[in-house]
């Protein structure tokens, strides 16, 4: 060496190409899934003030929407919904004419072979805003609620849902939708399981887009402390046993070395979102002008899956998609 210009690790950094042979991560907008805010009504397309470009949609705005996320390849989508009126124990999450259902029969029948992925949870339909039943004195009844987010998944799953994703962090909830699946002749539906989800500050613009806020309190008493990754691996563990078929990290910035942790323990598929804060606090940057949107957005869905993740849910799929285009 002596003698030269050591040079040895900017050799294969030197063009576009050279780094492109060498990359050990790769975006592939397969590996997206696109999450969408589903309205009672026709005709509608809201921008969600805090998350700019993301649109509540009626269901007859899906078919354009499916078309254009299956365009870009897209894997598939995850539906949330607000339900026309709201009740103590978020009946219109189970209703078969609840507006989740509506939008996957629309979705199934116009493009059978983008996947479906059905959020399983009660906040955006009960009055309270809580992801459960409640009991007496506020707090959430875990038991109670296993039979109505069981019944939630079987009429996602009779609406044509590919995937049940039960995002509620109730225990044992896993084993109950499988246990429900099963016994409705849904056996060969997966699930994926929001199983590591933390009580998190960054969910703020999607409660504004799914109306589901909670009316006093909130989640800490049933998501995930922010401080623990050990105990997020006992969550997983437990899912896994319960029979999940894919494991999530949720959010996924705050939380990297947790989607690393899941990807060194277990074999499972893991998913992480790319949640509602993580898109707003880009979007907002990226107006003032003090960063690149488009390179900060794919430096950090790249980092995501850097850290671990096979799946990424993301309100920047159809922009990343457009940009991985060829
Ligand atoms: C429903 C649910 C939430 C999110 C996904 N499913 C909100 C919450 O737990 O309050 C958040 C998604 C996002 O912020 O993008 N329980």
């Amino acid at each position: 060496m002596k003698g030269f210009p050591d040079v040895r690790m900017r050799r294969l950094r030197r063009t576009r190409e050279l780094r492109a042979l060498v990359a050990e991560t790769a975006l592939d907008p397969g590996d997206f899934i696109y999450p969408l805010f589903v309205v009672p009504g026709a005709g509608i397309r809201n921008e969600v003030p805090s998350m700019p470009g993301v649109f509540q949609l009626s269901v007859d705005q899906l078919p354009r929407e499916a078309d254009e996320v299956q365009g870009l390849g897209i894997a598939g989508v995850l539906l949330f919904g607000l339900p026309e009126s709201k009740d103590e124990s978020g009946s219109g999450a189970y209703d078969a004419e609840g507006i989740v259902q509506q939008a996957l029969r629309c979705l199934k029948q116009h493009a059978p072979d983008l996947l479906t992925v059905g959020d399983v949870c009660l906040c955006e339909y009960t009055s309270h805003g809580h992801c459960g039943r409640l009991d007496d004195d506020g707090y959430v009844n875990n038991d109670r609620t296993l039979d109505l987010l069981a019944r939630t998944a079987v009429a996602q799953a009779q609406a044509g849902a590919d995937i049940i994703a039960p995002s509620d962090m109730m225990d044992g909830r896993v084993a109950a939708i499988r246990s429900a699946l099963d016994t409705a002749g849904f056996e060969r539906v997966p699930i994926m399981s929001y199983a590591a989800k933390y009580a998190s500050g960054f969910y703020g613009p999607f409660r504004e887009a799914a109306d589901s806020a909670p009316a006093f309190g909130d989640r800490r008493q049933y998501q995930m402390d922010t401080p623990n990754v050990r105990e997020a691996l006992r969550e997983m563990e437990l899912d896994a046993g319960e029979g999940a078929d894919i494991l999530m990290v949720k959010p996924a910035l705050a939380y990297m070395d947790v989607i690393r942790a899941a990807r060194e323990t277990f074999c499972h598929p893991l998913a992480a979102y790319n949640v509602s804060g993580e898109y707003a606090m880009l979007k907002a940057a990226a107006r003032n002008g003090w960063i690149d949107g488009d390179r900060v957005m794919m430096e950090i869905l790249t980092g995501i899956k850097r850290a671990g993740a096979d799946i990424v849910i993301t309100y920047h799929a159809k922009e990343a998609s457009r940009l991985l285009k060829p």
